[in-house]
């Protein structure tokens, strides 16, 4: 029977990333249970299998929040969004409440800066000002099934009368 050699200093870097990997894990538990940390966007929950009945997404679509501010409600599901059109005004801040029914999803504004990850159980939530007035596409940026390259919707921004 022949016996591994193994050198002195392989042993080693053996050893150190060992420690480094067991270290980076702890450090990860540590912070998702002790400190709660989670995506920044992901406090608000909801029960995937509820959406449609729950009152948050019982009207999706752009209503007017108590300071004046745009308020859309979208939802996503495999493979469209609801609303398929959504009407905003340019220069007013507008803020985006989203949550999925199934899987994952993806929700992102082309040629802007909004984009979100739409995950099952949690509302997303960003606030935005669109500065130009026009068509949007708004596209599923997240693998979800078969029909991902179909999921879009459409914004348009309206300029101020
Ligand atoms: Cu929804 Cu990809």
């Amino acid at each position: 029977m022949t016996t591994m050699r193994v050198g002195i200093y392989e042993r080693a870097w053996m050893w150190a990333a060992g420690v480094l990997i067991v270290l980076f894990l702890a450090m990860l538990g540590y912070a998702a249970v002790a400190q709660g940390l989670r995506p920044p966007s992901h406090i608000e929950t909801i029960d995937p299998r509820a959406v449609f009945d729950d009152p948050r997404f019982a009207n999706p679509g752009v209503t007017a929040g108590p300071d004046g501010r745009v308020i859309v409600t979208s939802l996503a599901m495999t493979f469209a969004f609801q609303p398929a059109e959504i009407r905003v005004p340019a220069n007013r801040p507008v803020s985006f409440g989203l949550t999925s029914s199934d899987v994952q999803h993806g929700f992102q504004i082309v040629g802007t800066n909004a984009n979100t990850m739409v995950i099952p159980g949690y509302v997303s939530e960003f606030t935005t000002v669109f500065k130009r007035a026009g068509e949007y596409l708004i596209v599923c940026n997240e693998y979800c099934g078969v029909g991902h390259h179909l999921m879009s919707s459409k914004l348009i921004v309206e300029a101020a009368p």
